[in-house]
């Protein structure tokens, strides 16, 4: 479904962020993307989707292949037409809008079948129900990580890939947010890609693992051959 082919980035036409980084994902993985602060996993995310111009980075060499056909060069609109979504670290939406407003504004994307996904929506977040007419400022930073990654399925993804989704939430929450990762890989179909620091959760529910370190792919395992001391050694390096 998506292949990276010996992908380098630079920012500012100097700093490289990504040194010869491939990795190969088939339809139905969930694949844990890991990596210690500064390796490289925002960077290759935004690579992916196409954001890395708007921060004066650049993919300098390779190929990024979906279903088959190059999204390298594609700006950001038509990446998400493809199929692909990214929800980015941070949690950004129009916090002064209405929940209702901020899905519909997701959905724009992809008009075809958005009543059906709104419905989705609110049965995979049925908290949310009871709020549509409330700001999105209003919800807590668990609600809100909940409110983007429903408003990434309004984009209609073949593939969601989310930015360190457990950033600052309680370990409740945590477990509340991937619970809904599993339900929409196993339930929806989705093709996930997550990355985080270090998640025991995660690996509980990967089907791949990759670790960046640098810019680099230092290691594809199977979940099973992936223990918390494994990468720490690794990050400690
Ligand atoms: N906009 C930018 N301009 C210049 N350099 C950047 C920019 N964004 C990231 N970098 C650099 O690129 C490298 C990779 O950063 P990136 O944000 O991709 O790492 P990360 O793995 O997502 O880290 P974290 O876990 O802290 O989010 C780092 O050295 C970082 O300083
Ligand atoms: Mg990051």
């Amino acid at each position: 479904m998506l292949a990276v082919n010996d992908v380098f980035a630079v920012y500012d036409g100097a700093i490289t962020a990504l040194e010869q980084v491939s990795l190969s994902i088939g339809p139905g993985s969930l694949v844990a993307l890991l990596g210690p602060n500064g390796a490289g996993k925002t960077t290759l995310l935004k690579a992916i989707v196409g954001m890395l111009p708007f921060e004066r980075g650049e993919v300098t060499a390779g190929d990024i292949l979906f279903e088959g056909a190059s999204v390298r060069g594609c700006h950001p609109a038509v990446v998400s037409r493809r199929g692909i979504a990214l929800v980015q670290d941070g949690r950004q939406c129009f916090r002064e809008l209405s929940i209702a407003e901020n899905l519909r504004a997701a959905s724009l994307v992809s008009r075809q079948g958005a009543a059906d996904r709104f419905e989705m929506v609110l049965h995979y977040f049925p908290f949310l129900k009871e709020m549509l007419d409330r700001p999105a400022g209003v919800l807590s930073g668990g609600q809100l990580q909940m409110l983007v990654i429903g408003m990434a399925i309004m984009s209609k993804p073949k593939l969601l890939m989310l930015d360190e989704p457990s950033l600052g939430l309680s370990p409740v929450m945590v477990q509340s947010v991937f619970d809904v990762v599993e339900r929409l890989h196993r339930e929806a179909g989705l093709t996930v890609i997550v990355a985080e620091q270090t998640v025991p959760r995660l690996l509980k529910l990967a089907t791949d693992v990759y670790v960046v370190s640098r810019g680099r792919i230092v290691m594809h395992a199977p979940p099973s051959e992936m223990t918390e001391e494994r990468l720490q050694r690794i990050y400690l390096n």
